[in-house]
């Protein structure tokens, strides 16, 4: 790596942040970086020591095979040892740390007339109820249990609660529909789901519970009755102000497996001793795309993921005692898990929890509540950076932004737009941006600026995090040096990186590792650059990325073949200016079915349905005829290039039948918006 010495676009970290930073300059970085690569034993023995050990490790810090042609493969750390890492969140805090009366989190409602303080005392005391009423009801060590809960602190509750008992939790985003929580409980085989009655999302009722059944409903059909028990939160927002139910929604109700939070935990004891549990248990499963359309269950163990996103919340935030930070990602996805969840708390930090979204009730609200709580910290995806870009500085203003000191940015590439009016215009030119890239996977940051140290570049993620290994490979799964581009690899494991896919070791090694024996393979594609600056390209397998969430086209496909009219489909990604990438649709119709603007509204519903809205469509376009080699294979190159109104195609000549292409252009502008 080298630095650049002066170039036009490079932005150098500002002085006043350097100078009591954790690494203060370039050159430490690169001395940590060596100590990681060279030394790993003794540089993370120095982070586990941060932590307690019921009992110690008896194994190396790290082993692990990364090559299919040897064996299994397996990762481990910190083998022998004994710890719980609700405990070390929490109770380190607490007993030894002195921090029982540090505000944990500040949640802010969806409507800013709700909002509350939680305190590490507090924190601990209602992780020990809940996590004694999941004993109650049956849960063991090792048992699933299904979260889907919105952005209300008994979501952080009830994580902490299973990690306290041993359980595994499984956290489903809240925006996803019934099938594609049916789907995830299913394949953990959950024992207890925790919901909520409803939530409001902006103006937006959503009957959670009413969901919930419906998706217990279909496990049922699909002869999965693991779920025993259903722990239901009353969302303040659904009462008045003397707790009394609004009746805006009815609520459906089975007495043998429901129980409201409250009523449970009402004479649920606060003490509750954490179970110990091995290095390499099971934390938990979070599911995401995978590219043949079945989600994939991501697990993370306890101690490689507690020392992980410790070390990369300290480090990438340059945390310190006094910070509010912020990040603004959904729990239900790998973000929230790691930096609102456990990366936070294991440094004792206080951040916010933020339900709502950033236009209601009004274009500012972000920024209100950086300067309600004089956020220090700030993290969040570019497509939100460009939804309040549209809006220009005027919301800004009104608000005092002052407190802030870093900018984070996570999901997706950024933009160089995107990137300088983060920098110039929310951060005043003051703060560092840090362009994190990582995946649910990695378990947290691996190519990311360190804020004091790194000089940025717009749009790159720069350089890896401390024992992370990159190389970018070519097809042929050469390693290529100093300036290229390829598929970006990584040679060997960090603490955090997953573990398995749930009950499923042949689709893990297939999805990661069996391209290129010996690397991990994430699945990106990767420029270096002259300087050593790593700038992610974007997916290369069959994902796309709508709003920094990752979808798999092959799982919107087979959304839409449900339609009885429709024969086949193929979905592709197109740039969108707020999304970054949407989704445009190619439907082939069955014979006497018209293409026509209801049908195009039941398509959308269609996948909404299915999936859930973060998938609906932008573009349905009909196509009688989809560009196929002669064997049959859809081209999805030219379909990219269709839904771009691209016409530099180049070879056409693998394709069976070029006049298909011709009329999909001609076609194209019939699709709706
Ligand atoms: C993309 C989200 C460019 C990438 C933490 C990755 C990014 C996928 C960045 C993982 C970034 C994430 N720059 N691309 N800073 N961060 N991505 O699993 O394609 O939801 O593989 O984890 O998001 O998405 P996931």
């Amino acid at each position: 790596m080298v630095v650049p010495d002066s170039e036009d676009n490079v932005f150098y970290p500002p002085i006043d942040l350097q100078q009591d930073a954790h690494v203060p300059n370039f050159n430490s970085y690169l001395e940590l970086y060596k100590k990681s690569i060279e030394s790993p034993e003794a540089f993370w023995k120095d982070v586990a020591d941060e932590f307690f050990w019921k009992k110690p490790a008896t194994g190396p810090i790290l082993q692990y095979n990364f090559d299919v042609t040897k064996g299994n493969i397996f990762v481990k750390c910190l083998e022998g040892a004994k710890t719980n890492i609700c405990y070390n969140v929490l109770d380190r805090h607490v007993k030894d740390g002195n921090l029982g009366d540090k505000v944990a989190y500040y949640w802010e409602g969806n409507s800013p007339d709700h909002h509350s303080e939680i305190t590490y005392n507090q924190l601990l005391s209602q992780v020990c109820r809940c996590a004694n009423v999941l004993k109650k009801m049956g849960v063991q060590k090792g048992d699933r249990v299904s979260i889907y809960l919105p952005m209300v602190p008994e979501l952080v509750y009830s994580m902490l609660a299973c990690a306290r008992i041993g359980a595994v939790h499984s956290v489903v985003f809240a925006g996803f529909s019934s099938e594609s929580l049916c789907e995830r409980i299913v394949d953990a085989q959950s024992s207890v789901l925790i919901t909520a009655d409803g939530v409001y999302r902006g103006e937006k009722l959503i009957n959670l519970k009413q969901i919930v059944d419906e998706a217990l409903e279909k496990c049922k059909e699909r002869g999965c009755s693991s779920v025993t028990k259903c722990l239901v939160v009353k969302h303040q927002a659904l009462r008045t102000k003397s707790g009394a139910a609004c009746n805006k929604l009815q609520t459906p109700w089975d007495p043998s497996c429901d129980v409201f939070w409250d009523d449970a935990m009402r004479d649920s004891s606060d003490q509750c001793e954490p179970e110990w549990m091995d290095s390499e248990d099971p934390l938990f499963i979070l599911y995401t795309s995978g590219s043949t359309g079945k989600p994939k269950g991501v697990l993370h163990t306890v101690a490689g993921y507690l020392l992980y996103t410790y070390l990369t919340f300290k480090y990438v935030f340059d945390y310190r005692h006094g910070d509010v930070f912020w990040c603004t990602a959904d729990i239900g996805w790998i973000t929230g898990h790691s930096y609102i969840t456990y990366g936070p708390l294991a440094n004792g930090a206080t951040s916010v929890l933020f339900e709502g979204i950033p236009t209601y009730p009004h274009v500012g609200r972000l920024w209100e509540i950086i300067q309600k709580y004089k956020v220090t910290k700030f993290y969040t995806a570019p497509t939100a950076i460009r939804l309040l870009m549209k809006y220009g500085r005027e919301p800004l203003q009104k608000y005092d932004l002052s407190s802030l000191q870093i900018l984070g940015s996570v999901g997706e590439p950024i933009n160089p737009d995107a990137w300088l009016w983060y920098h110039s215009v929310v951060g005043q030119g003051q703060c560092p941006v840090v362009d994190t890239f990582w995946q649910t996977e990695t378990g947290g940051h691996v190519l990311t600026p360190l804020p004091a140290a790194t000089p940025l570049k717009p749009g790159s993620a720069t350089f890896p995090f401390f024992g992370v290994e990159p190389t970018i490979l070519n097809e042929h799964g050469e390693e290529l040096e100093g300036e290229a581009e390829g598929y970006l690899v990584f040679r060997r494991p960090w603490p955090g990186i997953m573990r398995a896919l749930y009950k499923n070791q042949e689709r893990f090694e297939n999805t990661y590792f069996k391209k290129f024996p010996g690397f991990y393979v994430t699945g990106d594609g990767c420029r270096r650059d002259k300087d050593g600056y790593y700038w992610i390209t974007g997916r290369i397998d069959d994902m796309l990325n709508v709003s920094g969430h990752l979808l798999s086209t092959s799982e919107v496909e087979g959304a839409l073949t449900e339609h009885p009219g429709v024969a086949e489909a193929a979905v592709v990604g197109r740039p969108h200016q707020v999304k970054g990438e949407c989704l445009h649709c190619f439907v082939s119709l069955k014979g006497s079915t018209e293409f026509n603007h209801s049908l195009v509204q039941e398509l959308k519903t269609l996948v909404r349905e299915k999936i859930g809205p973060i998938a609906t469509p932008d573009f349905i376009q009909n196509a009688p005829a989809l560009p196929k080699t002669r064997s049959g294979k859809i081209l999805r190159r030219i379909l990219r290039q269709i839904a771009r109104n691209d016409r530099d195609l180049g070879d056409l000549s693998t394709l069976a039948d070029p006049k298909v292409v011709e009329q999909l252009f001609n076609q194209r502008n019939e699709g709706s918006a």
